[in-house]
C-alpha cells in the first residue's frame, strides 16, 4: 500500500487501470471501516482510502483535539484490508491559507445532527466534494451508521451533477449491539453499559417506544427521518461522549 500526502500524488493515481473506489475516513479504524474497505475492494480495481481528521466538521466545543489518531496502526490495518493507496494529507494541504469556498446542503444539512452540530455538514460536504475532485473515484463508500451524512452526500452528488456512485454499507455492531464508532473508545465500562440503551431503544423501530426507553438519558434527538430509506435516528450523550445511531424502518409494518 502506498501512502500519499499531497493532492498532486493523490491525483496521479493509475485511473486508466480500471475503476477506483474511494473510502473517506477520519482514521481510528474499526470493523465498520473495514466493511467499507472490503466493499470497495470487491467492486473496484483500485481502492483509495483517505485518512483526514477534518477540522471543518468539528464545532468549537467538540472533540477535534482529542479525536483518536494512530496513523501507523491505521496504515497497517488498511494495507491488510486490501487498500491500495492511503491519502493522508496535512490540514494545510486541504485547507490552504485563504480557503473560503464551502458546500452547504441547506435543508438536509440543517436538521437533526445539523441542528445540534451547526456547520457540521458544511464541513462534511465540502471535504467530500474535495476528495471526490482530487481522487476522481467511480464509487465512494459510506456507512449507514451515519445515515444523515449519506443523505447529505447523495443530495450533493445529485445537485452538483457529480459523476460517481455512492455505495452504502450496513452498520457494523459489537456483539452487545452498540454500533462501532471511534468515539466508543471514550466510554468507561459503566458508560458503555449505559450507552447500550441507544441500540436497544432503536431496535424497537418505534418512535414512542424508543423515546420511552431513552427517557432519563441526555438525548439530543430521537426522530423518524425521511431519508431514503426512512430511519429511526437518535443522538445521546453519555458522560462527555456523544453517540449517534439509527435503524432502517421497513416500508410496510410486518
Ligand atoms: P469516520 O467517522 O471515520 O467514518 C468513515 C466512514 O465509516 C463513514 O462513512 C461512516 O459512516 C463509516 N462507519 C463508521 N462507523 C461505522 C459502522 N459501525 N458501521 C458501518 N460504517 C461505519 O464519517 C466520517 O469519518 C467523516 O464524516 C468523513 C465522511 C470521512 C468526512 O470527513
Amino acid at each position: 500500500m502506498k501512502i500519499v500526502r499531497t493532492i498532486a500524488d493523490a491525483s496521479g493515481l493509475p485511473t486508466c487501470d480500471g475503476t477506483v473506489g474511494l473510502v473517506p475516513t477520519m482514521g481510528a479504524f474499526h470493523e465498520g471501516h473495514l466493511a467499507l474497505f472490503r466493499a470497495a475492494r470487491a467492486e473496484n480495481d483500485v481502492v483509495v482510502a483517505s485518512l483526514f481528521v477534518n477540522p471543518a466538521q468539528f464545532g468549537a466545543n467538540e472533540d477535534l483535539a482529542a479525536y483518536p489518531r494512530d496513523e501507523e496502526r491505521d496504515a497497517a490495518v488498511a494495507a491488510e484490508a486490501g487498500v491500495d493507496v492511503l491519502f493522508a494529507p496535512g490540514a494545510d494541504e486541504l485547507y490552504p491559507p485563504g480557503f473560503q469556498t464551502w458546500v452547504e446542503v441547506e435543508e438536509l444539512g440543517s436538521r437533526l445532527e445539523g441542528e445540534h452540530r451547526p456547520g457540521h455538514f458544511r464541513g462534511v460536504a465540502t471535504i467530500c466534494l474535495k476528495l471526490f475532485n482530487i481522487v476522481r473515484p467511480d464509487r465512494a463508500y459510506f456507512g449507514q451508521k451515519d445515515a444523515q451524512q449519506v443523505a447529505v452526500v447523495k443530495r450533493m452528488v445529485r445537485d452538483l451533477d457529480l459523476d460517481l456512485g455512492i455505495r452504502v454499507v450496513p452498520t457494523v455492531r459489537d456483539a452487545d449491539g452498540l454500533a462501532l464508532s471511534s468515539r466508543n473508545a471514550y466510554l468507561s465500562p459503566k458508560e458503555r453499559e449505559r450507552a447500550l440503551a441507544l441500540p436497544r431503544a432503536l431496535a424497537t423501530k418505534d418512535l414512542a417506544q424508543a423515546r420511552a426507553r431513552l427517557n432519563g438519558l441526555d438525548v439530543d434527538y430521537v426522530e423518524v427521518a425521511d431519508f431514503e430509506p426512512s430511519v429511526l435516528a437518535a443522538a445521546v450523550r453519555v458522560g462527555k461522549t456523544r453517540l449517534i445511531d439509527n435503524v432502517i424502518l421497513d416500508k410496510e409494518p410486518a
